[in-house]
């Protein structure tokens, strides 16, 4: 370590903006970490088949599961009017019932705790003057998000309870590309508040680490679609679709648009391609970052990145040819959550890095970032 890094890491440690983001920062990461488990649980309850097993939405009294013997047997005869049981739970149990209610249950009462852990300290920040600039703007994004996300969840659980016996499957992509965005922005916001000292080679990596984040949460919609038209149960080989690199049939409905959505087999071709392109692009990322900067943060996270797109793409694969089973499928969620936080990560990093926004002077680190009243002002 250089003099001038020791200075540097001094003078970022007793920093009065660090200090005083330190709680903004936590918060958001916090409430990401939440999310993170909200997604899997939402996961977990669409591959146990428990999504439909609430059909009303109460968003407050709704919070107090059945208590008596008749409560339970009121909800299980809701749940007993809806095509999913008719045409493929006919048999089930009230017993059967109560598992299925209890995954769909904690999903919505996890909802309700991280609007509570959101939305509360949301309103101390803000009062207290600390979601100024950048993070405000970030704020009020994942608040629109995550005010908007219970109502496309209900619209989603809604499209499987007169006709179909599941879920449309855009509903339930864009049901997950919310709480990824509200993910992503609020690790973007947590990342760019924290100090960091000014890196030439940013400025050239900015743009190409926002454009990998937003590749990523195409890829995330387009493995929602997979997941929604139980496209991962076809096609269980690899390299090859069945023998063919573009399976038969693929963009064949008309007009052929509509393929991109409800369409097993083209589902599948385009979340296959779209993550060889991830794979090469974390690839190419992660060499000229090791070239133009090497041994900094930035080519750090960016050789990070490689490797996780590349487990990513081979847990992908694995879950194809496994044929979807609970455990897999599970990891190959999560993983896509890690890769595209790390992704935003990058980018909020990079940017950060970039415009030296949250750089620290060594020589006068006391006043940077914060006012006499002590807010945050670090993003501009
Ligand atoms: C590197 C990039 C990849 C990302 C970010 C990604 C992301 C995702 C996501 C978010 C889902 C939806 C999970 C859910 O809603 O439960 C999914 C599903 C799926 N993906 Fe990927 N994926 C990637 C690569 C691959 C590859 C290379 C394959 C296979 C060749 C693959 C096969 C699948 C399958 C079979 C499913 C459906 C699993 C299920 O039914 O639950 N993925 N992917």
């Amino acid at each position: 370590m250089t003099l001038q890094d020791a200075t540097w890491r001094a003078a970022r440690a007793r920093s009065p903006a660090r200090e005083a983001s330190g709680a903004v920062i936590f918060w958001l990461f916090a409430t990401a970490a939440l999310i993170f488990a909200m997604v899997l649980v939402g996961g977990a309850t669409r591959l146990t088949e428990s999504g439909l097993s609430i059909t009303q939405w109460q968003p407050v009294t709704g919070v107090i599961p059945p208590l008596s013997d008749p409560q339970w047997r009121e909800e299980f005869a809701r749940y007993r009017q809806i095509p999913q049981f008719a045409r493929l739970n006919s048999d089930m149990t009230l017993e059967g019932f109560k598992t299925i209610f209890w995954w769909e249950w904690s999903h919505r009462l996890l909802a309700r705790i991280i609007g509570v852990a959101f939305v509360a300290p949301a309103l101390w920040f803000w009062l207290s003057g600390r979601l100024r600039g950048a993070v405000g703007r970030q704020v009020a994004v994942a608040t629109g998000l995550l005010a908007l996300e219970p109502i496309v969840g209900w619209w989603m659980v809604s499209s499987g309870l007169s006709e179909r016996t599941e879920v449309a499957q855009e509903r339930l992509a864009m049901h997950l590309m919310i709480a990824a965005a509200t993910f992503g922005v609020l690790i973007h916001a947590g990342v760019g508040l924290r100090a960091r000292r000014r890196e030439a080679a940013a400025a050239g990596f900015r743009v190409a680490a926002t454009a990998f984040a937003v590749l990523v949460f195409a890829q995330l919609g387009l493995g929602a679609l997979v997941a929604g038209l139980r496209a991962g149960l076809t096609y269980n080989t690899w390299p090859l679709m069945d023998g063919r690199w573009i399976p038969a049939g693929a963009f064949g409905l008309s007009p052929w648009p509509r393929s991109i959505v409800d369409d097993v087999a083209t589902v599948q071709f385009d979340h296959r391609t779209v993550a060889y392109g991830i794979v090469a692009y974390a690839l190419a990322q992660a060499l000229f970052a090791h070239r133009a900067a090497p041994g900094t943060a930035l080519a750090r996270r960016a050789i990070a990145l490689a490797g996780l797109a590349l487990a990513q793409a081979a847990l992908g694969v694995a879950t194809l040819l496994f044929v979807a089973p609970l455990g897999l499928a599970l990891a190959h969620q999560a993983l896509a959550l890690v890769l595209f936080g790390t992704a935003m990560a990058h980018a909020g990093a990079t940017t950060a890095e970039a415009s030296g926004a949250r750089t620290l002077a060594p020589a006068a680190p006391a006043n940077k970032g914060r006012s006499s009243s002590g807010r945050c002002e670090g993003q501009t």
